[in-house]
């Protein structure tokens, strides 16, 4: 006998079915809550909504805890390069030596973009911003592969499409980066890791091909090791409501690139830095910042800051602030944005109007220096988000067909007018 949930309207009672996850967390099934009590549920933000079942991330936001697959973060993030943990979040387990040799190729295959495809580059204004050129270029590659456009989500042709987007959104970040830098690009060099070949077409010139380092190289793994999936954030909710139309998958993604770009959510790696250039800039103590983000009337945020989900630490900030200390004390590199937000954390953490709200550092908020220390540009920040994110959008959408496919469709409480009559322009 499955536990229920009786809710009672107007003296009648009703009982919906409570559903518990593997981890024991509880939801009750209102799919026929309307049909039944003429009701439906609000929930602005969706901040108590379920949208889905779904195997691939477990996140406790009490805890600070998450988990790809099972396998936590800390563990993924030591031990797990990008393309094992792309694997894993793609397919559900961790591949075996031929499956990672297979994936690897399949990478290394679809580097390249198609020559016509390159040329639309240079009808973007070196202005552009590169979320922009990555969310169109996405959308593009399926004019030039037809063949992505109607594709299953198992065998061979998925697995195809699956590398073929996943290597193509690093070839086209860095192919934006170049263009708008007003630089030659870089072609891929199927010799590289995955890293390896983004760093060398991001930062070779035509007389020296960057060198990679082990450090850089395993910084840029670990950032994109803890970007790969986050369960039901904003962009991968877009990137499912978008599938459940039965749009195509590169559509799908390049809409979650345009809900990642905005500064509550992805877009925050590089707001961060802005702030924390803003605090040197102004030479004014972080209480200064602190007081601002507390006023209601200053519409400021302290920018990496907070989270929908954890009301703990964000695992990924953690992980991410060590890992700073440990690449600038490598490459001897000193970052003075480093210790302006080291001290705004320590003042934010003992301050009551943060700690009653659980604000915690999120992922965003050490993100940023990290990127910095391994030279990426702020414009790319973001974009460095989206590919990290590659993985765990593709394995929603998949997720999203897998199951019994509806459309994505919420109901809303209309407020406006009630029915009134057309007044002739003579009358108003
Ligand atoms: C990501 O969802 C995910 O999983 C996202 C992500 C992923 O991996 O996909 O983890 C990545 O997007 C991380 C979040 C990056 N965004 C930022 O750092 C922007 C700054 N943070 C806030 O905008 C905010 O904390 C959000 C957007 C992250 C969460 O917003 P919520 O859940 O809607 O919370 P809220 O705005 O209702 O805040 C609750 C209270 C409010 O105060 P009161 O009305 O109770 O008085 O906390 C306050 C807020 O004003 N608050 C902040 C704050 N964040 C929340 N006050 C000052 N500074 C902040 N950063």
């Amino acid at each position: 006998m499955s536990e229920k949930a009786t809710l009672t309207i107007e003296g009648k009672s009703y009982d919906f079915d409570v559903i518990t996850g593997s981890e024991n967390e509880k939801c009750i099934d209102f799919q026929q809550l309307r049909d039944t009590t003429g009701h439906i549920t609000m929930d602005p933000g969706f901040g108590n909504t379920g949208s889905c079942y779904s195997s691939i991330t477990y996140v406790d936001g009490a805890k600070g805890i998450l988990r790809y697959r099972g396998y936590p973060i800390e563990e993924l993030a030591e031990k797990a390069s990008f393309v094992e943990t792309a694997y894993l979040v793609l397919y559900g387990e961790l591949p075996k030596a031929a499956q990672l040799k297979t994936f690897s190729a399949r990478l290394k295959e679809h580097a390249p973009l198609h020559t016509n495809l390159e040329h639309h580059f240079s009808g973007f204004p070196t202005s552009a911003p590169p979320m922009a050129i990555l969310s169109a270029m996405l959308n593009l590659v399926a004019c030039f592969h037809p063949e992505v456009l109607e594709v299953p989500t198992t065998g061979e042709e998925f697995d195809r499409t699956v590398a073929l987007l996943l290597s193509k959104v690093r070839t086209i970040a860095a192919f934006a980066y170049r263009m708008a830098a007003g630089k030659p690009i870089n072609h891929p060099n199927p010799n590289l890791t995955y890293c390896g070949n983004f760093l060398h077409m991001m930062f070779s010139n035509p007389y020296q091909e960057y060198e990679v380092s082990p450090i850089i190289d395993k910084a840029l793994n670990l950032f994109l090791v803890l970007h790969a999936d986050h369960e039901q954030n904003c962009s991968t909710s877009t990137v499912r409501v978008v599938g459940s139309s039965r749009a195509n998958l590169f559509s799908s993604v390049a809409a979650g690139v345009c809900a990642l770009w905005g500064p509550l959510h992805g877009g925050a790696n590089a707001a961060v830095i802005a702030m924390l250039e803003d605090i040197k800039k102004s030479g004014r103590p972080p209480a200064y910042y602190i007081d601002r983000a507390k006023d209601k009337d200053d519409p400021f945020k302290l920018m990496g800051f907070g989270h929908r989900v954890y009301k703990n630490f964000d695992p990924r900030s953690i992980i991410l602030k060590k890992q700073v200390h440990d690449v600038l004390e490598a490459l001897h590199l000193d970052d003075h944005l480093l210790d302006i937000a080291l001290q705004l954390e320590e003042a934010i953490l003992k301050d009551d109007y943060f700690i009653s709200r659980n604000l915690y550092p999120n992922v965003d908020f050490y993100s940023g220096i990290l990127l910095r220390a391994i030279g990426i540009p702020l414009n790319m920040y973001t974009v460095m988000f989206a590919i990290g994110r590659m993985p765990g959008w593709i394995a929603n959408w998949k997720e999203l067909h897998d199951h019994k496919l509806r459309i994505s469709r919420p109901r809303q409480i209309y407020t406006g007018h009630t029915t009134r009559s057309f007044i002739p322009m003579s009358d108003r």
